[in-house]
């Protein structure tokens, strides 16, 4: 029997699926935090999402029958459901409803690590010229300078600003190499926004978005969302950038050991484990998850 998770992790908000690919009427089963649960979309549109029996992925059923319900909400795409007590809002992103912007889901992913290793991944500005090599990074330039980590009170996120990194290609959006800047939101601790320098508009960001999906300590899905200042490509072509880049780091973190997040600071090497992932591991200890890391021995 896999552990019960903790408190603040049962009831948080959790991504399960992009809400346009849940087929009306049709059955899709997933797992969430050792869970099997079941989702559909109604004829409104609006999706239904339960503790799964024996359904099957596929079974054909009319959602107005599912009586028994998790919590559902959508934002940015995606649907989002609870197995406790979930909170009354989900973390902001006020962006997304900027009438100019381009929003899409860039594919849910399956990968064999943690949550939080997945979050600490996408922090880590370390490992561009070697995982995302003449795109998100190339040598020589292989330094990460300094940057400012700060874990928001007010907010309860953890935010890195000042990330500066010099890209060949920055966006598929971009013309040539430039020094991008990018500011790190962790909003949640399962979910990371990424705001970097838009090439098309140097007085805006577009914004990346990785939602993780807990299904087990130890497996998880990324969902992806993109949400771009770009006139000139299209959504396939924006989607095939990320999902090129995330098909880079998904062997990497499948071969990270071990596979949860271990939250003693000392327990890996500090060029690993670096600013904003030390910020990151202390906060899911404040905060008392304990589900896909290992906690810090008290
Ligand atoms: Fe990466």
């Amino acid at each position: 029997m896999p552990k019960a998770p903790d408190q603040t992790t049962n009831d948080l908000w959790h991504v399960v699926a992009a809400t346009e690919e849940l087929a009306i009427g049709l059955v899709e089963t997933t797992l969430l935090l050792d869970r099997r649960i079941a989702l559909t979309r109604g004829l409104d549109g609006e999706p239904v999402v339960w503790l799964a029996s024996d359904e099957e992925n596929g079974d054909e059923i009319d959602a107005e029958t599912v009586l028994d319900r998790l919590p559902v909400r959508t934002a940015y795409g995606y649907t989002w459901t609870c197995l406790g007590t979930p909170s009354a809002e989900l973390f902001p992103i006020p962006e997304y409803a900027e009438a100019d912007r381009t929003n899409m889901s860039c594919g849910s992913i399956g990968i064999h690590v943690s949550a939080p290793r997945a979050v600490e991944n996408f922090l880590d500005m370390g490992h561009f010229p070697y995982v995302h090599t003449d795109i998100l990074g190339s040598e020589p330039h292989t330094e990460v300078k300094e940057y400012d980590v700060e874990v928001s009170e007010e907010r309860d996120e953890v935010l890195a600003t000042k990330c500066k990194f010099i890209q060949p290609m920055a966006a598929k959006s971009a013309t040539g190499a430039m020094e991008v800047e990018y500011v790190y939101r962790v909003p949640h601790p399962f979910c990371s926004v990424l705001y970097k320098s838009c090439p098309e508009d140097e007085s805006r960001r577009d914004v990346i978005g990785i939602f993780l999906q807990p299904m087990t300590e130890e497996t998880c899905r990324a969902h992806l969302l993109q949400s771009m200042i770009d006139s000139y490509s299209t959504v396939t072509d924006l989607r095939r950038f990320q999902q090129t880049i995330f098909g880079q780091d998904k062997p990497i973190l499948e071969n990270q050991y071990p596979k949860k997040l271990p939250l003693d600071p000392r327990s890996e090497t500090p060029i690993r484990a670096d600013k904003s992932a030390i910020a990151y591991r202390r906060w899911l200890s404040q905060k008392g998850i304990t589900y896909g890391v290992i906690p810090q021995a008290s």
